[in-house]
């Protein structure tokens, strides 16, 4: 059996001050995925560099690709690497998409600081009495939970839908109540991946449905809650990758001005993986295309990673508004 860590020992926090500092300040705290350590430094000094706090966000299978064991050291290792830089960011280790409570709980007894139960394609009773049960455990740890009602298009954590149902505000407010949830995921136009919308040329994606985010808020008002499937999908990646070999045709994502509309509400915490993805693989195509003979993977990596760092420093200071917050 893995030896069991509480999230303090490893440096961590959870996110309950991170919501209660973006709510009063109208931001919202990024919550980036990462399966390994380029893209786990390339986020640490990212917001090292523009002082923001952070939540380091692990899927199930990204939980698997870094190894279990192995992941709480990875964090450590983030911890560390941010205080020899100087800096005081508060660093929450999260479960994103967890689909059992023996995931959660494995994460939680191996130094996560949050987990999500995400039992949004469950009926209603059903998604409440999990999440209840994952929000026993956990606060008993003082780990905090994020739950999920309304479905995202798109690929959540090898769960695929190919339609969205948004969020019932009528539901909110008894969720929030039966769960004892610390903040909730909201389905308001947003999907996973690099594919979010099918727009024809010069045609405007469709705008998040702000009326349903402002019921929500006034049903639960000062309640956390979390956008996810929030890459913009910038075409220049898109563009990089299609010119040095790559196929990614009609990829779209949320334009800016919507995500600084959201951070502003009552929105604290915006999920991004497919941003920081597109930027990596932009630059290891452009860099093994300009180079055919390399092979020393820091050659590709790095220069990866630096596009990163760029990228995540852009997010918090011209997007989410969590630069120079921590
Ligand atoms: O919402 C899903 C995240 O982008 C994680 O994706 O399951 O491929 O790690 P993944
Ligand atoms: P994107 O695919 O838009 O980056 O969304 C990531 C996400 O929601 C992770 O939970
Ligand atoms: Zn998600």
């Amino acid at each position: 059996m893995a030896d069991t860590k509480h999230y303090s020992e490893l440096g961590l926090v959870n996110t309950k001050e991170m919501f209660a500092k973006a709510m009063a300040g109208g931001y919202a705290i990024p919550a980036y995925n990462f399966n390994n350590m380029e893209q786990l430094q390339g986020i640490i000094i990212g917001c090292v560099e523009s002082r923001s706090p952070v939540i380091l966000q692990v899927s199930g299978s990204a939980r698997k690709y870094a190894d279990a064991t192995f992941l709480p050291y990875m964090a450590t290792g983030a911890v560390q690497m941010a205080k020899a830089l100087d800096a005081q960011i508060p660093i929450a280790l999260h479960l994103d998409h967890g689909n059992s409570f023996e995931l959660a709980k494995a994460c939680i007894d191996s130094g996560f600081s949050s987990v999500m139960l995400d039992g949004s394609h469950h009926p209603f009773d059903e998604n409440a009495a999990l999440t209840r049960q994952v929000v026993e455990y956990a606060h008993e740890r003082d780990v905090t939970v994020e739950g999920e009602l309304g479905v995202l298009a798109g690929v959540e954590d090898e769960v695929s839908h190919e339609v969205s149902h948004y969020t019932k505000p009528e539901e909110v407010e008894a969720f929030v109540e039966k769960t004892g949830v610390d903040s909730l995921a909201i389905s308001i136009g947003t999907s996973h991946g690099a594919h979010k919308f099918k727009v024809k040329p010069g045609e405007e994606v469709p705008p998040l449905r702000f009326d349903i985010l402002e019921e929500i808020e006034k049903r639960v008002p000062g309640f956390p809650i979390v956008l996810h499937g929030a890459s913009s999908v910038e075409p220049e990646y898109v563009k990089m990758i299609n010119t040095f070999g790559g196929k990614m045709e009609d990829a779209v994502g949320i334009p800016e001005e919507q995500l600084r509309k959201a951070a502003a509400s009552a929105v604290c915490k915006i999920n991004i993986d497919s941003d920081g993805r597109l930027a990596m693989t932009a630059v290891i195509r452009k860099v093994l295309a300009e180079n055919p003979a390399e092979f020393d993977p820091r050659k590709y990596l790095g220069p990866a990673r630096d596009e990163l760092i760029k990228m995540i420093k852009y997010k918090n200071e011209h997007v989410l508004g969590s630069a120079k917050k921590a």
